[in-house]
């Protein structure tokens, strides 16, 4: 497969053999571009689909070079699952949700890593690293055990959630806690790995993304027709930037014949991109000090957030941010309506949508894809937070039955005889 790194400012073009991860001309963002017209004709739903469901049945469009160096955890191939009463909860006519907290450790970060850390080995690196919220660090420490490479991550101290982790440090990971936020993360393990020759694994590096785009592909693949509307959350914007970039491919080989639009979610707390796309500028401001209740997502100065206004522009789509209470109400929703537990983060992509229906910035006979990024079990103590807590009373039946008398009586009245 003939690939190259394009840089998306000044089109300067360099072999996929060098390990960069911006631009060494004008120190932009990269793309992995392929030479799609190869493969007209060659790749086919009919084809993709006779093969095992996950992130490799697109093999033809992940640009790596050895298979024998293929580390995988058997990711991707996650539920699509359509959502009624959340629907109507929402006013859309149609939705579903990408549950992407089905992947092996628990959220979409895997998609990337299979391929990120594949890389790492056909460059021969010998540790990774990363900062992260928290689910790049789970997945990396994941697939780097697995791969038997060093894993080194750096986080937010204190703003990282107990499962996410939880996993970084059984896995194995060297993991650092600083005093600062993602953003300040983010800079120091970019400078750690040039200086030390560590291969980076944040969603700047662009094989990442390559990874990460077969969530586009999966939802068209599963859905069998063009959703209007695909929405998820964004945080440093490799996610948004890399699902565009699937769709674009599809679009290229003719497997879809238009793309939906993008509705990209952040929060209040949280919201450069969201605030520079409403507004039109074409000024970038990174906000200071970001805070939100879905910490995943805490960051104020996303890398990737050209990729992300480009996606945002090209697909005619949409913004929106969404307060704490409004993630956590949404959470409650997805949880209680539909039986899908899912992380705050997640979330923001429904409680979006729902903000756009009500504004009349969405046409409410839309069907809709919602990209949820993690599993509830990621931030177990936030769920117990903000949740009815469990009661507790002696162990005797009367005692138990006092505490449930409302429910134990709804309860009889469904199953009992009622003679
Ligand atoms: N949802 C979840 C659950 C996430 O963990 C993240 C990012 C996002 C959404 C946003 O995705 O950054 O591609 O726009 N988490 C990163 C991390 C930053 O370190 O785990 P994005």
């Amino acid at each position: 497969m003939k690939v190259e790194l394009k840089c998306i400012s000044c089109g300067a073009v360099f072999p996929p053999s060098m390990v960069i991860y911006t631009c060494l001309k004008c120190g932009s963002l990269l793309d992995v571009v392929l030479k799609l017209d190869e493969l007209q004709g060659i790749v086919s739903w009919n084809v993709f689909r006779a093969r095992r469901f996950n992130v490799w049945r697109y093999r033809e469009l992940l640009p790596v070079f050895d298979d024998s160096k293929i580390v995988s955890l058997d990711e991707g191939g996650t539920p699509l699952v359509k959502c009624d009463r959340l629907a109507k909860w929402a006013g859309v006519r149609s939705l579903y949700i990408k549950f992407e907290g089905a992947n092996p450790t628990g959220s979409f970060k895997d998609r990337g890593m299979t391929v990120g850390v594949t890389k790492a080995l056909e460059y021969g690196a010998r540790a990774v690293a990363c900062a992260s919220t928290g689910n790049t660090a789970a997945s990396m420490a994941a697939y780097a055990a697995r791969a038997g490479l060093k894993a080194i991550i750096i986080l937010p101290w204190g703003k990282v959630a107990l499962g996410k982790l939880a996993q970084a440090v059984m896995h194995g990971a060297e993991v650092v806690g600083i005093e600062g936020n993602f953003d300040q993360a983010l800079a120091i393990v970019r400078s750690l790995s040039e200086k030390h020759g560590i291969y980076l694994l944040n969603s700047v590096n662009p094989w990442r993304l390559e990874g990460q785009k077969t969530v586009a592909y999966e939802i068209i693949d599963q859905l069998g027709e063009i959703p209007d509307f695909i929405a998820l959350p964004m945080g440093n914007c490799g996610n948004i930037s890399a699902l565009w970039k699937g769709l674009r491919e599809l679009l290229e080989l003719s497997l879809i014949d238009h793309t939906p639009r993008l509705i990209g979610v952040q929060a209040t707390g949280a919201s450069p991109v969201v605030d520079m796309f409403k507004s039109g500028s074409n000024i970038f401001k990174p906000v200071e000090n970001p805070e939100t209740v879905a910490t995943a997502i805490r960051i104020g100065n996303p890398v990737n957030w050209p990729k992300a206004i480009r996606a945002l522009r090209e697909s005619n789509g949409l913004a929106e941010k969404v307060t704490d209470e409004e993630i956590i109400e949404a959470q409650q929703m997805i949880a209680c309506l539909e039986g899908l537990g899912v992380e705050p983060a997640s979330a923001a992509s429904v409680a979006g949508l729902k903000k756009l229906v009500e504004e009349g910035a969405l046409d409410a006979d839309s069907v809709v894809v919602c990209i949820c990024t993690g599993h509830l079990l990621k931030d177990p103590e936030q769920a117990v937070r903000v949740s009815r807590q469990p009661l507790k009373v002696k162990a005797e039946l009367d005692e138990v039955e006092r505490a449930l008398s409302y429910i134990v009586s709804t309860a009889q009245a469904a199953l009992l005889p009622s003679s």
